[in-house]
């Protein structure tokens, strides 16, 4: 694993970020549990996404759909037939590589999502050095599951193999409950599973993870327009809202050959991760593709009454995809920051304010000292009461503001003698590492002032 990935994700795993999923089992490759830090930051995330895409918006509905859905509407989507990876079997050692990601050869799916070999480069197992069978097999990433109790009539479903099918499904729902005017926007986070076959850097690519999604609708020849309008907010959500470096995201047109072939345009916001620039969110114009397969296979029409022209059209679809656990991974190599100074060494996590596990860490300058524990308590529980905050009484002070910045806290408030004697605390800032002396009938309002949003 790259440096500065394996750096990052045993800090990570350290202090209760993410680990690895069963591993007193001894783990299951491609999946992953958020830990008690992770779980905040990941939580902050979802829901600051929510507020701008769906409660800041008056043109966006949101949705929680269900994981199970009808087998049809896998037909339908194309994923049953052409959800698949390319892969080659090692006589051998009997792995199964991805063909796409062996040197010297190129493969490429054709119109009908079959994969075909351009050009076969070397036999030679990349494991084991043993000989690759040269023909590619179409595998299937959807996962199945079965539904039922008598062995004979259990019904083959899947779990979602992208989440944002619910939103078609419901499409038909929400046009009945809410009659929205074109463009609106449906939008969901939700899980999806993939049965992916090569991982290897850290939570970048998982078999079950999530997923934000909005779709958002809009008459045909207004599709171009309001793809460009969803490029820049999506792109904008990123630097502005989760603070992550500008210099690195960049956008990647999809060329022709990689363009699934109902895509009309096709953009990924890349992130720079550690190995180089990679996907963390695209954007589609998936034209009238969706409703029209699901009006096709459901048998219901998926038109929309245009007041304006008094005519029934099919709406075209922006979608702009995201994964959570991508976005994660982003915002927290971005984030990570080693710091050598007097040749100590300081690693901080510089979270934006905004989606921080904890806003602020209260805890007494020594613990034996009853009356500052006592003293640190009654702060904790004032500002516990106003902001996600923290509570730490194990170890030196030094100790303490180290596991603070790991934990990307922005600012620390210790209680020391002087506090029983005058009220004061000392707030220290995890970026500039300063501390001044602040009346504790100001904390609250500094607080309000610096860190909450
Ligand atoms: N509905 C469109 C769709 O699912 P996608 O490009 O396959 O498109 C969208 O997925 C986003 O989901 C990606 O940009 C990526 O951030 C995330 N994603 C896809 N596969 C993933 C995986 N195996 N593990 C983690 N995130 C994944």
């Amino acid at each position: 694993m790259n440096k500065l990935l394996s750096e990052v994700s045993s800090l990570a795993k350290r202090r209760g970020f993410v680990f690895p999923s069963s591993e007193i089992y001894g783990g299951l490759a491609g999946v992953y549990d958020y830990g008690p830090l992770g779980v905040e930051l990941l939580r902050n995330i979802k829901a600051l996404w929510w507020k701008d895409m769906v409660q800041k918006r008056e043109d966006i509905l949101g949705l929680d759909g269900s994981i199970l859905m009808h087998p049809k509407a896998w037909e339908a989507s194309g994923h049953v037939e052409g959800f698949t990876d390319p892969l080659v079997d090692c006589k051998d050692c009997k792995r199964r590589i991805r063909a796409d990601q062996l040197k010297d050869w190129e493969v490429k799916k054709n119109k009908i999502g079959k994969w075909e070999i351009l050009k076969k480069g070397s036999l030679k197992c990349p494991e084991c050095g043993g000989e690759l069978i040269p023909q590619v097999r179409q595998f299937n990433i959807l996962m199945e599951t079965e539904l039922g109790v008598i062995e004979d009539e259990k019904q083959k479903v899947y779990l979602k193999g992208e989440s944002c099918q619910n939103i078609y499904l419901d499409y038909l729902n929400v046009l009945d409950s809410f009659s929205p005017h074109l463009p609106f926007g449906i939008a969901q986070i939700g899980k999806a599973f993939r049965n992916e076959i090569s991982f290897g850097k850290f939570i970048f690519k998982t078999r079950e993870f999530e997923q934000y999604d909005i779709e958002y609708f809009t008459a045909p020849q207004d599709a171009d327009k309001f793809f460009e309008k969803w490029k820049k907010i999506r792109f904008d959500w990123y630097v502005n809202r989760l603070g992550i470096k500008k210099e690195n995201l960049r956008f990647r047109q999809h060329p022709e050959s990689e363009r699934i072939f109902y895509a009309k345009d096709a953009w990924d916001i890349e992130y720079k991760y550690p190995w180089g620039w990679d996907e963390l969110e695209g954007i589609h114009n998936r034209g009238d593709y969706d409703l029209v397969q699901h009006a096709k296979f459901s048998g219901k029409k998926h038109d929309y009454f245009d007041q304006e022209s008094g005519k029934r059209i099919v709406p075209h679809i922006i979608e702009c995809s995201g994964g959570v656990g991508r976005t994660f991974l982003a915002v927290f190599l971005d984030a990570f920051n080693l710091q050598e100074k007097d040749g100590k060494k300081r690693q901080v996590m510089s979270f934006d304010s905004k989606i921080a596990p904890s806003l602020v860490a209260v805890f007494p300058l020594v613990s034996n000292k009853e009356e500052l524990t006592k003293k640190a308590r009654e702060v904790y529980e004032m500002l516990s009461e106003k902001m996600p905050c923290a509570w730490d009484d194990i170890g030196n002070i030094g100790k303490k503001y180290r596991r603070q910045d790991e934990a990307g806290t922005p600012k620390c408030v210790t209680i020391d003698h002087q506090t029983l004697e005058d009220n004061t605390v000392t707030v220290r800032d995890r970026d500039t590492m300063k501390q001044e002396r602040v009346e504790l009938d100001k904390l609250l309002s500094l607080l309000n002032n610096e860190v909450c949003c």
